[in-house]
């Protein structure tokens, strides 16, 4: 889908859940052209007019995953962990020649402990193939602070792997969009680490009665 800007069409898939509509929500306040997936376009509708409401505008559009994908040039899977497989290999034909920006991570906040690898975006890099570029990106960032302050930039810091760097760029400019700093952290299987860390987070979430607990990275220079 061609947009009147220059910022990529974002298709965040799943989106309806709780972590999905924050970031559209934010995305599209920073300008970019934002759809709601659901496996129900009726449901993503429902989502997409909620945001809409709350921008006071029209802009974010609701398809089911699929149409929602084909219509996107990047990308972000915000499904429930346990759908993260059925998913990717429902989406692999309208997922070509995309990013696909992967925020899972596969800890059970009932009974949090890390993954085991290979991590949740390797597993999806394995499944599409190499004519999807797979990015793990987000997976500490909370539900929660999406929602609210919404006239303050996110503190977080997102920790961004991908195989190819120059594809990691793309998904930092996405996170420095909302105010975050990211990070190129490695090629997708230490991605696995970062959902570990949200088994962490979680953990101390529970221990300190937060909702909010997540990640900022010091020691590097990212020369900016
Ligand atoms: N919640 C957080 O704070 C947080 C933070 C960072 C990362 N994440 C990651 O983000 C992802 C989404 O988390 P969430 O808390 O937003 O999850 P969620 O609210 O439980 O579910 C998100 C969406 O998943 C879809 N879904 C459910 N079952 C499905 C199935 N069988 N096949 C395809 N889609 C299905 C649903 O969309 P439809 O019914 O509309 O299809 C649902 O709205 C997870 O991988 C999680 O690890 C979450």
């Amino acid at each position: 889908m061609t947009s009147q800007n220059t910022l990529p069409t974002l298709a965040i898939l799943g989106g309806t859940g709780k972590e999905g509509p924050g970031l559209a929500l934010r995305w599209a306040m920073a300008g970019y052209p934002v759809i709601i997936g659901s496996r129900l376009h009726e449901k993503a509708q429902k989502t997409a007019d909620e945001l809409n409401k709350i921008l006071e505008s029209e802009s974010i559009l609701g398809f089911e995953n699929g149409v929602a994908a084909s219509k996107a040039d990047i990308c972000v899977l915000t499904v429930v962990y346990t759908a993260h497989e059925p998913a990717i290999k429902s989406l692999k034909d309208d997922l070509k020649g995309k990013i696909l920006v992967d925020a899972t991570a596969r800890v059970d906040f009932r009974n949090p402990i890390p993954p085991a690898p290979p991590s949740a975006a390797r597993l999806a890099q394995s499944t599409l193939g190499d004519q999807v570029r797979v990015v793990a990106a987000f997976q500490n960032v909370p539900a929660a602070v999406l929602r609210k302050n919404l006239d303050k930039p996110l503190e977080e810091d997102v920790l961004v792997c991908a195989d190819d760097p120059k594809d990691a760029d793309e998904v930092i400019k996405l996170a420095e969009s909302l105010g975050m700093k990211a990070y190129y952290s490695g090629n997708l299987d230490n991605a696995v680490v970062v959902e570990g860390l949200t088994s962490i987070l979680i953990s101390m979430n529970k221990h300190y009665g937060s909702r909010t607990g997540s990640i900022q990275i010091s020691g590097i220079d990212k020369g900016e």
